[in-house]
């Protein structure tokens, strides 16, 4: 039996439920996704979103600011796409350019419009087990290991990261599931010792190769949160995939493993949404 959680497999049923309900709907989700400059990376997940929107028979519009944008300018952006009440889902994309403040933009966001799920009061909804927009990423990570029926109930879940972004909100839903939770990040002593005790680990650093096979036991189920670009070009995760998956008894690769799964949960996200102001 294949060891490969296969993202693309998972996105692709997901998005194809949510097509089935949109066209149902009787309106159309509409996405409005903000990118301030021009970094590489941000644009083509911008244009990946876009795509996936229109795939899926949403509404999407980008709007593409320079990178000299104010603060000001931006907010005033933000407030125009609030007001209106064809839009569904606003998302910024991060990072911003530095002499904008991320928190101060994330919280102008309209809550019930907040589909990235990082407005503090999306942040308070999670840690107090209430309905509301979850982080992408994270619940991307469990909707794939509820798709592989991987128990989480019980388990014990690493995860080694401690972003806003994913590992803080993985925490809430790992406990959700039941799992039993441990954090591990760039602090952390004898990283190795703590992995090798997951049942689930589940990597979101950013560091190319930093679990490697002897951090992890035999038969842990793997999930990378990583996408890196090396100066090769290559696009890799966080583990090291060939020797972790010789342990593992299932493990996500990248490409075509968490990545996919976090526009999904975009899109549903945007959907729900769009189905609470119906
Ligand atoms: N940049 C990297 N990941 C994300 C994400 O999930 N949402 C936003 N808004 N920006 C990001």
């Amino acid at each position: 039996m294949s060891k490969i959680m296969d993202g693309k497999l998972v996105s692709q049923k997901v998005r194809n439920e949510i097509k089935d309900e949109v066209s149902r709907l009787g309106i159309k989700p509409h996405l409005a996704v903000v990118i301030v400059g021009t970094d590489a990376a941000s644009q083509t997940y911008v244009n990946n979103k876009h795509k996936a929107c229109h795939d899926v028979g949403f509404q999407s519009t980008k709007i593409e600011l320079p990178a000299q944008t104010t603060e000001e300018e931006l907010l005033q952006v933000i407030d125009k796409l609030n007001a209106d009440k064809g839009v569904h889902g606003i998302l910024v994309q991060l990072p911003l350019p530095k002499h904008i403040k991320e928190s101060v933009v994330l919280e102008a966001i309209d809550q019930e419009k907040d589909v990235d799920g990082f407005h503090p009061y999306q942040v308070g909804l999670l840690a107090t087990g209430l309905d509301g927009f979850k982080p992408c990423t994270a619940a991307g990570v469990i909707e794939i290991l509820k798709h592989y029926e991987v128990p989480m109930e019980g388990s014990h879940a690493v995860i080694v990261g401690r972003s806003h972004i994913v590992g803080k909100p993985l925490i809430q839903l790992l406990l959700d599931e039941n799992a039993t939770v441990t954090v591990a990040h760039s602090r952390t002593k004898d990283l190795a010792s703590v992995t090798k005790l997951a049942d689930i680990v589940i990597v979101a650093v950013g560091i190319p190769g930093i679990l490697t096979a002897d951090m992890v036991k035999e038969g842990a189920v793997v999930v990378d949160v990583g996408i890196n670009r090396l100066d090769t070009g290559k696009l890799v995760g966080d583990v090291d995939f060939e020797p972790v998956m010789e342990k593992a008894s299932l493990i996500t690769p990248v490409p075509g493993g968490v990545g996919p799964m976090t526009i999904t949960m975009l899109l549903a996200n945007t959907l729900k949404s769009a189905k609470k102001v119906k």
